[in-house]
């Protein structure tokens, strides 16, 4: 299984090259399905929810998506009472997808919130859901989600999920082996609670942190293996810098 997690594409503030860049590293990749964790733009129009699901389309497989704060509209109205309708009308009617194909079960989180412009919420519901919806047996268990549930070491200061203590516990529990998130744009991946939590830099746009450049991260299960490549933009092409080989043990993913 190869899966490809890619997040903050930000169309609106996109890089051309980087965009026609990463469609083709995509394809060259030969990845199965492709996970993206938000902000696919910069303020929500449509232009920019459309030209990020040319992108995705382009690629040929399946792709999975959850909305970022970025993809809720700024303008009041739409903001206050509709504020997933772009989203739900250009990209997906549901934002919480839940995904079994072949050995995977995913599901996503909505988190980005109206009243909380950069910070997200897992709240009460949504973390009985992880418990839920993640039960059964599956190869790779996976939880996708816009905001974060681990400091980077590049950005150490930014905040958390609302929730994210819990979310982590209801996924811990209920044997989620990968939990994606963006937002910080910036490639990060540590071990939580036995689970493998990657963040992904922005994958397409010109909004990088940290000194690093754009980034997308292949996942590849074998057995009991995961291993993590983390391919950065560099003198023109997606290029593999850094690779992680995780190992399924009876104490969660050891690297
Ligand atoms: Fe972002
Ligand atoms: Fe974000």
């Amino acid at each position: 299984m190869r899966l490809a997690h890619v997040t903050d594409l930000h169309f609106g503030a996109e890089e051309p090259a980087v965009v026609a860049g990463l469609r083709a590293d995509l394809v060259a990749q030969d990845v199965d399905r492709v996970l993206v964790s938000g902000d696919l733009t910069m303020r929500a129009r449509a232009e920019q929810f459309r030209a990020a699901v040319d992108l995705l389309d382009a690629v040929g497989r399946p792709w999975t998506c959850v909305p970022g704060n970025h993809d809720l509209p700024l303008d009041r109205p739409a903001r206050a009472f509709e504020p997933l309708g772009a989203y739900r009308k250009l990209v997906d009617p549901d934002p919480e997808p839940l995904v079994r194909d072949g050995g995977l079960l995913l599901l996503g989180l909505s988190t980005a919130r109206p009243y909380l412009w950069k910070g997200g919420l897992v709240d009460a519901a949504q973390v009985a859901r992880i418990g839920s919806a993640l039960a059964g047996p599956a190869e790779l268990k996976v939880l996708m989600l816009h905001h974060p549930v681990f400091r980077s070491a590049q950005r150490p200061d930014e905040a958390l999920v609302h929730g994210a203590d819990q979310a982590l516990r209801a996924a811990a529990e209920v044997g989620v082996d990968v939990i994606l998130c963006g937002h910080d744009h910036v490639a990060a991946q540590v071990r939580l609670r036995g689970m493998v939590a990657v963040m992904s830099g922005t994958a397409c746009s010109h909004r990088v942190r940290a000194g690093e450049s754009q980034s997308w991260t292949v996942l590849d299960l074998d057995g009991d293996t995961l291993r993590s490549t983390v391919r950065h933009w560099h003198e023109g092409a997606f290029r593999a810098l850094g690779e992680t080989r995780w190992r399924r043990t009876s104490d969660g993913w050891l690297t």
